[in-house]
């Protein structure tokens, strides 16, 4: 069967191009993975900065990731994930031709990209994927582009010729100097903000390096703003799971973000409540790995 809405310009999608196929994989170091799945409604419509919430099937968790790349003409999203719980490992059996349960999005607001002037967007670890499409947007908005990568160390690096294409200037870090420069990307950063003129810093990572990046360009006055990873269930602005204070302020980091102001975000807070159901993801994490795969 074909379906075809004029309107939507909905040609050609099958039942089971609709199907949430894995059509390539590639682990991308010893903890992360890429995915690539057939999803062409949300290849269509997925901006820089969007996520997607993905269900395994009865039982399963809901998880929020980046869209970190799509692909309109092949109907397929591209999502990369830190092996870190249950959930994530579970995703990481899965191979080339098995089907994922359920993907709902785009969700969320994409990012702000104008042409601002220079920006430095910056990505640590995971963050990379996260920061990559954001980093393609703002070059593509006539920006001057500037990009740091920062990893733990050199297994860790990932992407990187994706994020060095786009840029005008480019940047590795790593914490043991075994790739890069040693030390960490606000170290990199505050080197660029005391030789040019920075417009906008956008970054996105493990949270302690968000508020530090943040704390590093505060005296600079330069607008810094992060992608959040608050604890999330719907996705759609009902459960209150995803709440951060920004600005003095409640805000759902599924529909309100997940940019935000960085120097506005409640960070010892948001810290708080991601840790809340820490014994749980650890208890699950231990039996997913006692009883091996999905
Ligand atoms: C908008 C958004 C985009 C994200 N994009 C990516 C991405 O592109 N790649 C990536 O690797 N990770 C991304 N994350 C984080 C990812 O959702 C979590 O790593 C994942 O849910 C962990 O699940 P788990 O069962 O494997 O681990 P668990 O053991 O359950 O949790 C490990 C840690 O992951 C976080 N986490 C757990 N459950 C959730 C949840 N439902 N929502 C948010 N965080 C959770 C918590 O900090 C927790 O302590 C994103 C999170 C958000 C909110
Ligand atoms: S995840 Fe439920 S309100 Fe945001």
């Amino acid at each position: 069967m074909n379906t075809h809405c004029e309107n939507c310009n909905l040609a050609n999608l099958t039942p089971d191009s609709l199907r949430n196929v894995i059509v390539a994989k590639e682990e991308l170091s010893p903890v992360l993975t890429s995915l690539e799945i057939s999803a062409p409604l949300i290849a269509r419509s997925a901006k820089a900065g969007q996520f997607v919430i993905v269900y395994m099937g009865e039982g399963g968790e809901r998880i929020p990731l980046t869209v970190s790349d799509s692909d309109p003409e092949k109907g397929t999203v591209t999502i990369i994930f830190q092996k870190v719980g249950k959930s994530t490992l579970e995703l990481g059996t899965y191979n080339v031709g098995d089907v994922i349960e359920g993907i709902v999005g785009p969700l969320g607001k994409p990012t702000d990209v104008e042409k601002v002037g220079t920006v430095v967007v910056i990505g640590g670890g995971v963050g990379t994927a996260i920061a990559m499409p954001v980093a393609k947007a703002f070059a593509a908005s006539g920006n001057k582009l500037i990009t740091i990568l920062g990893a733990r160390s050199k297994d860790l690096v990932i992407l990187e010729d994706k994020m060095r294409e786009p840029a005008d200037e480019f940047y590795v870090t790593t914490d043991d100097g075994s790739y890069g420069r040693k030390g960490l990307v606000t170290d990199q950063l505050k080197d660029l903000l005391d030789s040019q003129k920075i417009d906008l810093v956008f970054a996105v990572g493990p949270l302690p390096m968000m508020k530090f990046v943040c704390k590093t360009t505060k005296p600079y006055n330069v607008p810094t703003i992060v992608s959040l990873d608050a604890l999330m269930i719907d996705g759609t602005g009902m459960c209150g799971g995803c709440r951060v204070t920004v600005g003095g302020k409640p805000m759902f980091t599924c529909v309100d973000g997940p940019d935000f102001d960085g120097q506005e975000v409640d960070w010892d807070e948001l810290a708080l409540r991601k840790r809340y159901y820490f014994e749980e993801e650890k208890e699950a994490k231990e039996k997913f790995l006692a009883g091996g795969n999905k």
